[in-house]
């Protein structure tokens, strides 16, 4: 197995700037590259700031803060980003046509036994992988938001995924300290299945006059323990990716996932949740 030294993270959004973060923690040499101007500047001060609170509340020390701080740097091209790096964690926007065209750019700029991850919610690994050289090298690493809180890492083997290389993906999984799970590429795979499906059921009980938002959620926290109700996870999602996965989970598994009108809505309104101020609730 190769070892892991260097990390380069693509897209430097809440993902990306997350997941950097919990990589330069673990001691990973990381890189941050964003398309945007700034933006892999701004994610690099995002994650100090956010390691800095983690250390004032006890939840990290200065040591691991400092070394964080040493390990962690803004790249200012996707070449300088991938150069030499072991593991390359792709965390743009969820587009099948931008993944797949950045994944033919990073198997033509990295090593050919570099690891190609993808933090996909729901797009397909073996297609994304299909525009790599080495398609056997691509693997699906879904992380969850905020990475440095989820515990769970979705471990998604593509159709020509190595083996080699899902055992390599869970020994960075536990050195992230993240719980793994290793499942199919199948559409939606197993979170963003189950996650819509009761996201979508709960916004059809709203548009259908069940009960309100709040006691929609509160049926589900209260109920079933779920730390968090539907519709308020889906405002922390962001109702525009929530409305991308379900069009292709309909598209991929059936009518069951065809978004409810509301979702269409709020998303035409840009009410797209807590990012935008407003989405099943006010922010
Ligand atoms: N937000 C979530 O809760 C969540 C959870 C799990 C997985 N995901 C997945 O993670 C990925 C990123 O989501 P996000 O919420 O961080 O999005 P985001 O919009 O916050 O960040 C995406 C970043 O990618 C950058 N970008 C766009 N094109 C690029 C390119 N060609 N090269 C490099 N950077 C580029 C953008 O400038 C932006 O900063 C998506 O695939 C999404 O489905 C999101």
């Amino acid at each position: 197995m190769v070892e892991i030294t260097e990390v380069a993270i693509v897209g430097a959004g809440v993902m990306g700037s997350g997941i950097a973060q919990i990589a330069a923690r673990a001691g990973y040499r990381t890189r941050l590259f964003d398309a945007a101007p700034g933006a892999a500047d701004r994610g690099v001060a995002r994650t100090l700031e956010s390691l800095a609170r983690a250390a004032e509340k006890g939840r990290a020390t200065v040591e691991e803060c400092a070394a964080a701080k040493k390990n962690l740097t803004a790249a200012t091209s996707l070449e300088t980003a991938v150069r030499g790096a072991h593991l390359i964690i792709e965390a743009a926007p969820e587009s099948l046509a931008l993944k797949r065209e950045l994944f033919a750019k990073l198997s033509d700029h990295a090593a050919p036994e570099t690891i190609l991850a993808t933090n996909t919610s729901s797009l397909s690994i073996t297609e994304i992988a299909s525009a790599a050289k080495n398609p056997e090298r691509v693997i699906g690493l879904h992380f969850f938001n905020p990475p440095p809180v989820m515990k769970l890492l979705e471990i998604v083997v593509g159709e020509r995924t190595a083996l080699l290389v899902v055992a390599t993906a869970r020994a960075i999984g536990a050195r992230l300290g993240k719980d793994c799970i290793v499942v199919r590429d199948v559409a939606g795979f197993a979170t963003s299945r189950l996650g819509v499906a009761i996201a979508i059921e709960a916004m059809r009980m709203f548009e259908e006059g069940v009960a309100s938002a709040e006691e929609i959620d509160r049926a589900m926290e209260l109920g079933y323990n779920h730390p968090m109700g539907p519709l308020k996870l889906t405002d922390h999602v962001g109702l525009d990716v929530r409305l991308a996965i379900a069009e292709h989970l309909c598209g991929e598994l059936g009518e069951r996932f065809r978004p409810p009108q509301v979702l269409r809505r709020l998303v035409r309104a840009g009410k797209l949740g807590k990012k935008a101020g407003e989405g099943f609730y006010k922010y």
